[in-house]
């Protein structure tokens, strides 16, 4: 087992990985990240912390982040429009799908971007974006102006080498690459594939379809009925396909409605 240092994690060469800092213990990596793309630190800023005391998820839930996971969050400086922004948590659910299945760990995708292995929870991943607004010449795009991402956080939570009664969950909820794989593995081996595989997906976010196609491929949610629920609204229905933002086609009774964002969850099919 290599530890994971600032020095061991550099080594890796990885273009996402220009800049590494690595903490034993921080309130979370995301907001560290933040504040540090907020100082101006490049794309490929990478933090790393062994432990987290306020880990975040998706809608401000608690992220518990014990020792032996992987958290980390990364400054993506994309200079794109929001749009394709937007595209980040599709690729890099592909990304880490891609890299964990290279252990022989069978990640699923559920919509949007949690990655589950038999219905279990192993992986959350938290794209933030942070915009600006740019004044555009009038004679080249029109009057107005262009919104541009400044940067975003993209937030990686993997658990690990570590065992899912450590997360504070009930254990039927979520997996751990231990539970799964009876072993631990290499941190830093992890970290390289996942920096591997995020930016090869990263790279290609221009050709979303292709994306889009992996992660199809790589998903558990299309074809089931599921309940979604997104701003205190809740939706049933059966999940027909993406559209070309990602967004989720939902056949309900009433119509297909396109979510671009809520949480999902599977219904059995005998009570649907
Ligand atoms: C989710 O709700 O599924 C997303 C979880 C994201 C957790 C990661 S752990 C590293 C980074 N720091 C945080 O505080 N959150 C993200």
């Amino acid at each position: 087992m290599t530890a994971l240092s600032k020095e061991s994690v550099e080594s890796l060469e990885s273009p996402l990985a220009r800049s590494v800092v690595v903490h034993e213990t921080l309130g979370s990596t995301q907001e560290r990240a933040r504040e540090l793309a907020s100082e101006g630190a490049p794309h490929g800023t990478l933090v790393v912390s062994k432990v987290q005391t306020g880990g975040r998820g998706r809608l401000g839930r608690r992220w518990g982040s014990p020792a032996g996971g992987l958290w980390m969050s990364l400054v993506l400086r994309p200079g794109i429009s929001t749009q394709v922004a937007a595209r980040t948590t599709q690729a890099a659910a592909v990304g880490v799908t891609k890299a964990l299945r290279s252990f022989g760990v069978e990640v699923r995708i559920k919509w949007p971007n949690d990655l589950l292995v038999q219905g279990r929870k192993v992986c959350g991943i938290l794209a933030e974006s942070s915009v600006e607004s740019v004044p555009v010449a009038a004679k080249k795009v029109g009057p107005g102006e262009r919104r541009l991402v400044d940067f975003i956080i993209l937030g990686v939570g993997l658990n690990a080498n570590l065992d899912p009664r450590d997360l504070g969950v009930p254990g039927s909820e979520v997996a751990t690459l231990r539970s799964e794989l009876g072993r631990d593995l290499d941190l830093l081996e992890l970290l390289e594939s996942l920096l591997h595989y995020l930016d090869v997906e990263l790279g290609r976010i221009e050709d979303f379809e292709a994306i889009l196609e992996d992660w199809r491929t790589l998903n558990c949610t299309l074809g089931e009925r599921v309940r979604v629920t997104r701003f205190g609204e809740v939706l049933e229905g059966v999940a027909l396909d993406l559209g070309p933002d990602g967004e989720l086609r939902l056949q309900t009774r009433d119509g297909i409605v396109e979510l671009f964002e809520g949480e999902v969850e599977q219904l059995r099919r005998e009570t649907a």
